[in-house]
């Protein structure tokens, strides 16, 4: 099985970011152990601040990956382009967000992603992706 993970803007700073609300693990620390405990899924991680470069990674990996795993950051609230990419391709795309959106800003409440998403984590830090993964694996079998 191959899953995709996507992160969009400022998610590079994991770690350093607001640790209060986005914890103190860098995605990079993360992703060599969820790659650990799952050695039979090839993963492919990119992460970009740049909305159209998240566009094309969507359209490259959308037609051959079995999943995609995607945490647009703040473009979910702003980017009609990425829930477009999404309708666009055929793999499906499960949204991530590691806060509880819905208890922050009201701006946070809006997202472009979720209605073309095939489900939305949202809320449980980290777990979230590794339950995205777990989904997958599920569907698949
Ligand atoms: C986020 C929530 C977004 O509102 C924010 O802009 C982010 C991260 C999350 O994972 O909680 O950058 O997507």
């Amino acid at each position: 099985m191959h899953l995709v993970i996507i992160n969009g803007p400022n998610l590079n700073l994991l770690g350093r970011r607001e640790p209060g609300i986005y914890g103190s693990s860098s995605f990079e620390s993360f992703f060599e152990q969820l790659r650990e405990k799952y050695p039979a899924i090839r993963f492919d991680y990119f992460q970009s601040n740049i909305e159209g470069e998240l566009v094309t990674a969507l359209q490259q990996y959308g037609f051959e990956a079995d999943g995609i795993i995607l945490n647009p950051a703040a473009y979910t609230h702003t980017s009609v382009a990425i829930g477009d990419a999404i309708a666009a391709i055929n793999t499906p795309v499960i949204e991530v967000h590691i806060s509880n959106v819905h208890a922050r800003e009201d701006f946070r409440k809006i997202s472009h992603v979720s209605a073309k998403a095939a489900g939305s984590i949202i809320g449980l830090g980290l777990k979230g992706y590794e339950l995205a993964v777990n989904y997958f694996q599920d569907s698949k079998k």
